[in-house]
């Protein structure tokens, strides 16, 4: 029985961001994993070593344990017999319903079914509704493949895009949902190397939050409350956001600082710092999915859960609110040059799926705007939604997205975006305009440097723009424009 810290021989199905960080990081933690996909190109460029998505640390884990620890195939059959455990972290898209769609993960569980020749242990990783697991196991056993061979768990993942490693090797908690000792037993050795402290004394180990004196607690749980925390952490963080959008809006209209707020807020123990940031809506590809599915499976089991309706009602509007912003500063759209600064659903990752930035974007374009943008990591991905042309222009620099700009938004919170030089800023601006999305700076230094700017939740904000007042702010000295 496998307790201790022993290597685990690991599948896991899908190089998504979840399947490929989790593949990478059971591998630095000493197990032997192959990472399985589908998508030909994909595992090529894997194998030839490539790395698809943009995520810290995750190049030198895959360039450390590929073609050692750390293999890539399209061959779902011999994965599954090699391994002792295959973590399934298949896609789960939003249906048109709002629930989530499990056809990936039935797929899967069918041919990891035809494939198994011992006992197996099989991991939901992906996000699934309160039940899934229980899908699995019929679909296994309807393809005649008997009890004893084989225990379908639960272990969702929390990383988050852009700090996906450190989160998964520096967890806050890990979460076993399981019914079987044996099959709980394995879970555990495979995180034994960090539930035990020892990765984080071993040389070269990512560096993060844990120590060898303070690691990752375990929490070992039905498999149904492991499938139900993971949706209802999504589900209360996407409420913590709406929430401070909402108080945000409140503050905006009575002339207080959000910023202050959140600070005041957040002091309280009981409710914590974290993820009161205002904004313009959370995006991504997990709380505006996981939030509708939520609601979806609480439906389902016969339970009017309309605070996440409420939740999903405050996000949208909040882009809606921040467009209206920009109007009211520019006056009229058509033809008005504006640079905007990010288009990823958020700082560090080159994720575009739900971004709050690239809706705002399509809005421009849409009334007639001359959008020219930068993204660190985003722009090619951006690309292929909202393709290069007359009105669109992106740019490899980020000052580069302000020349001449008519106003300049700052979309997503890059770090680098928090650290303009702002007298350069002001030169490059044709009018010193910034509609910040993510509150990045101090009105008050803004005002004193020159600029128009409006934030979210903020004074003054409340008051409609004048938009004369903001076009009679002065010029760069050698602008001779009309
Ligand atoms: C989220 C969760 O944070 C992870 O724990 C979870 O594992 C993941 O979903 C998932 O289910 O896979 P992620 O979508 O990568 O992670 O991004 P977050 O950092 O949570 O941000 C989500 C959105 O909320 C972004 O648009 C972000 O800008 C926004 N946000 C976040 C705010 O507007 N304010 C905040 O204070 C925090």
């Amino acid at each position: 029985m496998k307790t201790q810290a022993q290597t685990v021989s690991i599948a896991v199905v899908g190089s998504g961001y979840v399947g490929l960080v989790a593949a990478a990081c059971f591998a630095e933690i000493g197990h032997r994993v192959i990472c399985v996909d589908n998508d030909e190109s994909k595992v090529r460029m894997l194998q030839a070593g490539g790395v698809p998505i943009h995520e810290e640390h995750l190049p030198e884990l895959l360039s450390r344990h590929r073609g050692d620890r750390l293999e890539f195939t399209t061959d779902l059959r011999a994965a599954t017999q090699a391994a002792e455990a295959i973590f399934i972290a298949v896609g789960t898209p939003q249906s048109q319903t709002g629930s989530a769609d499990l056809s990936y993960v039935d797929a899967v569980a069918s041919e990891i079914a035809r494939s198994i020749d011992s006992y197996k242990v099989i991991v939901e990783k992906s996000t699934v509704p309160v039940y899934t697991n229980e899908w699995i196991r019929r679909v296994i056993e309807r393809n005649g493949v008997s009890k004893e061979l084989f225990d379908v768990t639960s272990n969702p993942e929390f990383l988050r895009e852009g700090t996906a490693v450190v989160d998964f090797l520096h967890a806050d908690r890990i979460v076993l949902g399981t019914a079987t000792e044996r099959a709980g037993n394995l879970l555990k050795s495979i995180y034994h190397p960090l539930t035990c402290g020892d990765y984080y004394n071993v040389p070269g180990s990512v560096p993060g939050p844990r120590e060898s004196n303070d690691p990752p607690p375990i929490l070992l749980t039905s498999t149904k409350a492991a499938e139900i925390i993971k949706h209802a952490s999504n589900a209360f963080l996407a409420t913590k956001i709406s929430f401070i959008n909402a108080v945000a809006n409140v503050c905006e209209a009575a002339g207080a600082d959000i910023e202050e707020v959140a600070r005041g807020i957040g002091m309280d123990s009981r409710i914590g710092p974290k993820f009161l940031r205002a904004g313009v809506g959370y995006g991504g590809s997990c709380f505006p999915k996981d939030v509708a599915a939520f609601r979806n499976v609480a439906e389902q089991v016969g339970v009017d859960f309309g605070l996440l309706r409420e939740v999903e009602k405050i996000n949208d509007e909040q882009k809606q609110r921040f467009f209206q912003k920009i109007r009211s500063a520019l006056w009229t759209f058509r033809a008005k040059k504006i640079g905007v600064l990010g288009l990823a659903f958020k700082g560090g990752t080159d994720d575009v799926r739900e971004s709050p930035a690239l809706d705002i974007v399509k809005r421009l374009v849409a009334e007639g705007c001359i959008v020219t943008a930068y993204d660190p990591a985003a722009a090619d991905r951006c690309k292929e939604l909202i393709p290069p042309g007359p009105c669109m222009r992106y740019v490899d620099e980020l000052y580069a997205a302000a020349q001449d700009a008519d106003a300049l938004l700052i979309l997503n919170d890059w770090e680098e975006f928090a650290e303009l030089d702002l007298s350069k800023l002001h030169y490059t601006l044709r009018y010193p305009i910034v509609i910040d999305g993510r509150n990045l700076y101090d009105p008050e230094t803004m005002t004193k440097n020159g600029f128009t700017y409006l934030s979210v939740g903020r004074p003054g904000l409340s008051q409609p723009i004048d938009p004369v007042a903001a076009f009679f702010v002065p010029r760069r000295r050698d602008d001779t424009r009309a």
